[in-house]
């Protein structure tokens, strides 16, 4: 017997995913993998059912924790950011590959199925797992070339009730990182986002007070919300709302996806906004000039490999381990003020603060200010130097 194991979200793409490896495929048997990255509660039950009507054997797996344990809070040490998009899609997809891969070995499976397009960048993610083992790689989307309204109208001959209609064609991507709108008249980079794409923000209203949180962070890692710790995936929770109410978190940009293609993306992460702004200002409290240049190098190397979904090469786990050093002094709180739209901080604190108040005051007498006097004459030396051979 032919069987195949299909990483299932309960979308239209790998629900049509389905009846195709069947019919097209001719696999006897269909196992779905759905992972839970923290997508809504609905989506879940949707995929669930769904999977119950069209697949010969489901499962649903749990990684909400280990997700925020082994991909946000790596992210968030990181600074993780490519072009401005907080790679939330792209740092679950390893995850969700890699459980796939896990139910594939547990019942000895050898064939492993995705539902991406070959157009973007989750086929490569999904693959750059997939591949690393001897399985065959199925990946009907790209395989046939299916076109979104032929998706539909076959997803409906199959009685798939899918989220889905003609007019409202967004291709939704959720965890709790981030949630991603793509498709339908937003592949007009010129065409302003309607309203009703977003579902995490509310419209950033300058009427709304704005709204102080504290964020705890210990070892680059926040481990509390106004004074009360708390676990990361709780907090990462907290933070959607509560920035979500503020319109805090949405990103509207051109994205360079690795194969070359400029994509319209959208995008809502008010949690990720708010703590990568304040992790960031709490490096600038307690790491050195030199490590945060540094260090900014690493992070756009780290966030490219994530991005690309290279997480299996050694780079990352080399990049890992630099970032990990580094964050050693990264303990204190920041606070965020939130507000129409922004996440703006405007305090700052850490036993581990380089920051000398009795050195840079200005009502400081701790430093002679003469001695910088010498300092200050070298400084800028080669420009005079030239200057003075009239060159
Ligand atoms: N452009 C993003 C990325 O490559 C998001 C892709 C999300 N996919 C979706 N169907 N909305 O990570």
């Amino acid at each position: 017997m032919s069987e195949v194991v299909l990483a299932y979200s309960g979308g239209l793409d790998t629900s049509v995913c389905i009846p195709l490896l069947r019919e097209r495929y001719g696999f006897d048997k269909v196992v779905t993998v759905l992972v839970d990255v923290g997508q809504p509660r609905s989506d879940i039950e949707r995929g669930n059912l769904r999977a119950k009507q069209l697949a010969d054997e489901h499962y649903t797996i749990d990684a909400r924790e280990e997700f925020v344990k082994t991909c946000l809070f790596p992210l968030i040490k990181a600074n993780g950011s490519y072009e401005g998009y907080v790679l939330g899609t792209a740092i679950a997809r390893p995850l969700i590959a890699s459980k796939a891969v896990q139910i594939a070995k547990q019942k000895g499976i050898k064939n492993l199925a995705h539902g991406c397009t070959g157009r973007g960048n989750d086929q490569l993610r999904f693959e750059a797992i997939f591949r690393a083992t001897d399985c065959r790689v199925i990946a009907p989307m790209r395989e046939l070339d299916l076109a979104r309204e032929w998706e539909i109208d076959y997803a409906r001959e199959h009685g798939i009730d899918v989220p889905v209609t003609k007019d409202k064609p967004w291709s939704i991507d959720e965890n709790i990182w981030s949630r991603s709108i793509e498709g339908g008249k937003l592949e007009d980079p010129y065409f302003e986002p309607p309203e009703e794409i977003y579902g995490w923000t509310k419209t950033p209203r300058g009427d709304r007070a704005p709204q102080i949180v504290e964020i705890g962070f210990e070892l680059g890692i926040p481990v509390s919300l106004d004074g009360v710790r708390m676990g990361g995936l709780e907090l990462i929770e907290k933070l959607n709302r509560i920035g979500g109410e503020h319109g805090v978190g949405r990103t509207d940009m051109v994205e360079d996806r690795v194969l070359g293609l400029k994509a319209r993306e959208n995008y809502e992460h008010p949690a990720a906004t708010i703590l990568l702004a304040a992790h960031k200002d709490l490096e600038h409290l307690v790491l050195s000039r030199a490590e945060l240049k540094f260090k900014i190098m690493v992070d756009e190397a780290w966030s490219e490999m994530v991005y690309m979904g290279l997480v299996e090469d050694p780079l990352y786990a080399d990049l890992n381990a630099f970032v990990d050093q580094s964050q050693k002094r990264v303990n204190g709180s920041v606070k965020m003020k939130l507000y129409c739209g922004n996440a703006l901080s405007v305090g700052r604190q850490s036993p581990d603060a380089l920051y000398a108040q009795d050195m840079v005051s200005f009502d400081s007498q701790t430093l002679s200010q003469k001695d910088a006097e010498g300092f200050a004459k070298y400084h800028g030396f080669q420009a005079r130097l030239l200057r003075r051979k009239g060159i």
